[in-house]
């Protein structure tokens, strides 16, 4: 196996990663800090697919302190409010340095100001943008940062373990694959960061692309580190339904447009949305994907079964103006957003769990780093739309500044236990031992049973199902060879890995969600319909012991503020 050694390695080339490796190198120019993703610095990921924006209070009238408080309430008080806390104070600081030390420009008001618009379940319009293609703006900015400035690259690079050292104690390492060669490759750091982001591309319809495959959170797993919330799984209300034959079904249509009064109607042309909730459209995505999925499972649906958005009934100009590019990407699957209907349908998101964190971004593996999608606790029970790249943004940063601090005094290149890269290596052959199968079944059928059994509404009864059906899925793949004559670029043989890392992250969603008996934000359970004690709050946190998946409730803490007092008014004057 190829060798290779960095001070610092960074899964992940997001908001996150790339924040970390400008803060890491910022702070400690000595360090060799090297990013590894597995597409091309600056072209893939989450955070360059954000339209929508990014949550920060600027405004006169707004306060950090109501942006925490529409965070806790959003995440329905499972939130670790010291990370909540970090990320809207924090958040301030990042805006600033993303225009004045990276070079982003975001949309102005005419004096000047920056324009900040209006998201849902947010009591002020507080999400900075560039236009409503946000993320290309950031990732452009911090991948030429990036590329100027001396950091390492590994494109094409999937990381497929993460080794430790033989005792256990700490993070050596990490095993990669180079997707252009299919050669291992084994990368000895003194410190590592997963930040490779989360995409929840197990559910049918989904919004991430299709290399999202939660490879990160399955490596974490498989390293024995905690997951928190991992039931909690977002579904954006705005996916595009433009039919079976295109993956542009289920890409987003940002929440922008809710927030600007676009109205969602049923099969008959109805707005069902004011029956549900006081704010209508701009209700947290929580509350709106499963007023969609209760008509959608009425059949009270559009041509293709789903709901329709409109903005018919608002400015043409404005919104030709405001949303270009969500104009263009209608028009590009026949739909006429400006003036006509757009077929839509709730896809998922975002994984509001991950792996248990501390502010500094420590993990409890001496070494291991995590920040962004992840991780676990930011978001509670559901992310405001505009929160997820303001998380990133802040956490790599962060996390870039504590690797800078204690790479150089305490990271140390270890030996790595040779026995767990040899298992790696050998786990990753296994499918190219057997004869080429059909992956394409095993994908159909993964997405439509998280769909149905452990989606937007789930009960005992279906998360049993999803249970049963992923072990015998997983089994199903365990068969399914991939032709191995040539590795570079095998595309089938990534697909395989992928999908035994879904099927993986997939069985912790269904067992968190079984293990938690009420409805919190984005787990609903029709057999346990009640919020329950918002004071005796807990939440999930789950591992691998022996293969097998355990789940323990903890108790949140109430650090900052208690179910039914707010920050707000004590801070009014600012
Ligand atoms: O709707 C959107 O533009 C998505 C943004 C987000 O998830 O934060």
């Amino acid at each position: 196996m190829n060798r290779l050694d960095t001070d610092v390695l960074i899964l992940g080339s997001g908001g996150a990663g790339l924040f970390a490796a400008l803060h890491a190198k910022a702070g400690a120019p000595d360090l060799a800090v090297t990013v590894a993703v597995k597409g091309l610095l600056g072209k893939c990921g989450c955070t360059r697919m954000v339209q929508g924006g990014y949550n920060v209070a600027l405004a006169p009238g707004d306060s950090v302190e109501r942006h925490f408080m529409d965070t806790i309430e959003g995440g329905k008080w499972l939130n670790d409010q010291e990370l909540a806390w970090i990320l809207v104070t924090v958040a301030r600081e990042r805006v600033r340095e993303l225009e004045n030390e990276l070079g982003c420009f975001f949309d102005r008001n005419p004096d000047g100001t920056i324009h900040q618009k209006a998201f849902a379940g947010q009591t002020f319009d507080r999400t900075v943008h560039k236009g409503d293609l946000t993320g290309i703006e950031i990732i452009n900015r911090l991948a030429e940062q990036v590329w100027a400035r001396g950091i390492g690259r590994l494109e094409d690079h999937r990381a497929v373990a993460l080794i430790k050292t033989r005792d256990g104690a700490a993070v050596a390492g990490v095993v990669m694959i180079d997707m252009r060669t299919g050669e291992f490759l084994f990368v000895r750091a003194r410190a590592v960061l997963l930040a490779t982001g989360g995409g929840p591309t197990m559910y049918r319809y989904h919004t991430p692309s299709g290399d999202k495959t939660c490879d990160g959170l399955a490596m974490a797993l498989s390293a024995g580190l905690r997951l928190r919330d991992m039931e909690m799984v977002q579904f954006h209300p705005t996916g595009l339904l433009a039919g079976p034959e295109t993956r542009m079904t289920g890409t987003v249509l940002e929440e922008g447009l809710r927030g600007y009064g676009a109205y969602l109607l049923d099969g008959e042309g109805r707005r069902f949305m004011t029956k549900t909730d006081k704010r209508g459209e701009r209700a947290t995505r929580d509350i709106v994907s499963r007023a969609m999925f209760a008509e959608m499972r009425n059949a009270n649906t559009g041509p293709m079964g789903g709901l329709f958005l409109t903005m018919g009934h608002l400015d043409p100009v404005e919104v030709r103006r405001q949303f270009p590019g969500m104009v263009e990407r209608c028009a590009d699957c026949g739909f006429d957003l400006v003036s006509g209907l757009v077929e839509v349908v709730p896809t998922a998101h975002y994984m509001m769990g991950g792996v248990e964190f501390a502010p500094d971004c420590s993990t409890v593996l001496e070494g291991l780093y995590a920040a962004g999608e992840d991780t676990g606790g930011v978001h509670g029970a559901n992310r405001l739309g505009g929160n997820g790249v303001a998380n990133s943004t802040v956490f790599g940063g962060i996390a870039g500044d504590t690797l800078a601090k204690w790479t150089p005094k305490h990271g140390k290149f270890r030996d790595p236990d040779e026995a767990a890269i040899a298992a790696a290596e050998a786990e990753c052959l296994k499918p190219l031992a057997n004869p080429p199968g059909n992956l394409e079944d095993v994908r159909e059928r993964l997405a439509q049973l998280m769909w149905d059994d452990a989606g937007i509404i789930r009960d005992r009864a279906s998360l049993g199902r999803a249970l049963n059906g992923l072990d015998e899925l997983d089994k199903a793949l365990d068969g399914v060879g991939v032709a191995g004559d040539d590795l570079a670029y095998n595309l089938a043989w990534h697909d395989w890995l992928n999908l035994k890392n879904l099927i993986l992250v997939s069985k912790v969603i269904a067992a968190a969600a079984l293990a938690r008996d009420d409805s919190r934000g984005a787990h609903w359970r029709a057999d346990f319909p009640a919020t329950g004690d918002l004071e005796t709050s807990t939440f999930t946190s789950a591992r691998l012991v022996g293969g097998k998946i355990d789940v323990a409730m903890r108790p949140v803490k109430f650090t900052r503020v208690r179910p039914g007092e707010s920050l707000i008014k004590e801070s009014a004057a600012e």
